[in-house]
């Protein structure tokens, strides 16, 4: 596939249109309310980035045992469908195709959130070590989570299955499978976290099984290209390691082009989780795992305008993503096509809270000061829309 172009060029993701090649990645920010119902103020917050070609949402969990963190949406229940609508209506309202992405989180999760209060179920009684988990009360040690019956296995898969017809109803475009930073699917995929010896654990192909079913059934819901997976293929983020990362994710993708999902989205090397690190030594290069991706391309993770243009330019990704760019701008493409000054993230309101840092990040002119009382210093308005100091 020829892949050159720039950001502003509109480009077709599963036969819909989008208007740009400017993605807003799933974003995580703990505004649902405490049964995980999306509220008016995430209406707000989309509604704001609605100028992305395509919106993908925050982590959505798939059942109550799915999530880490208290407030996460989820798409298991009616009343968390009907409150997602007007909210992916709000991130339509400027053209933008809209995904779901869904989530399970495994042994990321903590007794304190499950809801028998019991350690959370994984593909393998491996506990994570090497990082806290952030409960309510600071951060304390993850716990060895129990490991996941076939039985119960086949039904989180059929729980993929049912928020992805959940995410259809909701108005959503389509579903972003999370298979990446750790959680449940890539727990499944790194054979440091999957000692299974049964037909979900062992070999590339047994460890991939659970990928393939989940897409396969979430496939009975809506058109396998609707469907896009999302990888952190160098990120050992969480405990994700693996004897042998290049040939598992190689293999990975091969899997998901060869299944025919509408994209594929890859994170970065220099990113862990939400934050950005120097690159892992043995980090396998975006370029190469993207060359074996027959299909659209997303890249995310710690670019700004000019490193996109020459992701696309390069041929590399057909969409980028801007997570943090996105958080305090929420005008980003008109502020990039503008080449308008970006506003930085402040660190409060990252997670949980109101307005604060979520809805009150200011449009580009609004941020501009009033023409007959300039700031000092502050960028002003030419005539042409250009910025001069
Ligand atoms: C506050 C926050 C929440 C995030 N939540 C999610 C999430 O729900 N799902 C996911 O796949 N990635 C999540 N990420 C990762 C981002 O999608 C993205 O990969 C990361 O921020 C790197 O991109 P950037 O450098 O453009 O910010 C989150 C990142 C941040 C900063």
């Amino acid at each position: 596939m020829e892949r050159q172009s720039t950001l502003f060029d509109s480009f077709s993701l599963g036969g819909q249109p989008l208007r740009n090649r400017i993605v807003l990645p799933p974003l995580t920010r703990s505004r649902a309310d405490d049964d995980g119902v999306p509220t008016p103020l995430m209406e707000e917050y989309y509604g704001q980035r609605a100028g992305a070609g395509l919106v993908i949402s925050e982590g959505a969990v798939i059942t109550p045992q799915a999530s880490a963190y208290p407030r996460v949406p989820g798409l298991y229940s009616p009343d968390q469908v009907t409150a997602w609508r007007p909210v992916v209506e709000a991130a339509k309202r400027e053209g933008a195709v809209v995904y779901a992405q869904l989530w399970h989180v495994g042994r990321q999760s903590h007794s304190s959130v499950q809801p028998d209060g019991l350690p959370p179920k994984a593909p393998s009684p491996v506990a994570i070590t090497g990082y806290p988990y952030r409960s309510a009360a600071g951060r304390i040690p993850y716990e060895t989570p129990r490991e996941l019956t076939t039985k119960e296995i086949a039904g989180i898969v059929q729980a993929y299955g049912a928020a992805a017809r959940n995410a259809v109803r909701a108005g959503f475009d389509g579903v972003e499978l999370h298979a990446a930073n750790g959680y449940l699917i890539d727990q499944f995929l790194n054979d440091g976290s999957n000692r299974r010896t049964d037909h979900y654990g062992g070999s590339l192909e047994s460890r991939m099984r659970f990928l393939r079913e989940v897409v396969t059934e979430v496939a009975r819901h809506l058109p396998m290209e609707r469907i896009g997976v999302r990888l952190s293929p160098s990120s050992v983020w969480m405990d994700a390691n693996d004897s042998d990362k290049r040939t598992l994710y190689s293999s990975v993708v091969r899997l998901v082009s060869d299944l025919g999902i509408a994209y594929l989205h890859l994170v970065e090397p220099e990113i862990a989780g939400s934050t950005t690190v120097d690159r892992p030594a043995a980090s396998i290069p975006t370029a190469e795992l993207a060359g074996l991706f027959d299909g659209v391309v997303i890249v995310t993770g710690g670019h700004d305008q000019v490193s996109a243009e020459q992701l696309l330019a390069d041929g590399i990704a057909d969409l980028v993503g801007f997570g943090r760019l996105f958080i305090s701008n929420p005008d980003l493409p008109h502020r990039f096509r503008a080449q308008a000054p970006l506003e930085p993230l402040r660190p409060t309101g990252i997670y949980g809270g109101g307005p604060e840092g979520y809805t009150d990040y200011p449009r580009w002119q609004e941020a501009l000061p009033d023409p007959l009382f300039p700031t000092p210093g502050a960028p002003t308005r030419t005539p042409e829309g250009d910025t001069a100091s």
